[in-house]
């Protein structure tokens, strides 16, 4: 777990970074999340302050917008797809098969810190249904082997790191 220190600084660097303007609150917490993979109360407290903002307009702005996180999230966070289209053509059961696999359920993060999940509403990709996106990474036609091989797929990435 980043210390306290750690986030005050880098807020501070993406803040400049974005020339401590109001207007660029959105790109200023996308650029914390990046860092940090969710948005620690530590950072929204120095942003307010390094950009002369109440705190209740960084948390209003903050959990206004479902892509951001104000609880810590996994290494890697796996997206499922609830929209009608991917509904229709078996989300559930990937989800089912998720929770399964990992142990955890939508909104959770697995105990090694390495998985987070979550269910999000269309994602854009609805011919490719049912869709999962792991961090930045779209996976069509996803089906209950599918899920063994992805899972396996990371975690013989991180057994090997
Ligand atoms: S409904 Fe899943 S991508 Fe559109």
């Amino acid at each position: 777990m980043k210390k306290t220190g750690n986030y005050s600084a880098k807020t501070r660097e993406i803040v400049k970074k974005h020339g401590g303007e109001k207007s660029a609150l959105i790109a200023v917490l996308q650029d914390i999340q990046e860092a940090f993979n969710y948005l620690p109360k530590q950072a929204l407290k120095t942003a307010a302050s390094a950009m002369n903002l109440p705190l209740s307009r960084v948390y209003e702005v903050a959990t206004f917008y479902t892509a951001f996180s104000l609880k810590p999230r996994g290494e890697h966070v796996v997206k499922i797809c609830m929209g009608t289209a991917c509904h229709v053509r078996g989300a559930s059961s990937i989800q089912d098969k998720f929770e399964r696999t990992l142990g955890i359920k939508p909104g959770e993060t697995s105990a090694d810190g390495k998985f987070s999940l979550e269910t999000v509403n269309c994602v854009g990709a609805c011919a490719l249904g049912p869709v999962v996106v792991i961090n930045t990474e779209y996976h069509g036609q996803v089906t209950m082997a599918k899920v063994d091989k992805i899972v396996g797929k990371i975690n013989k990435e991180g057994a090997q790191s």
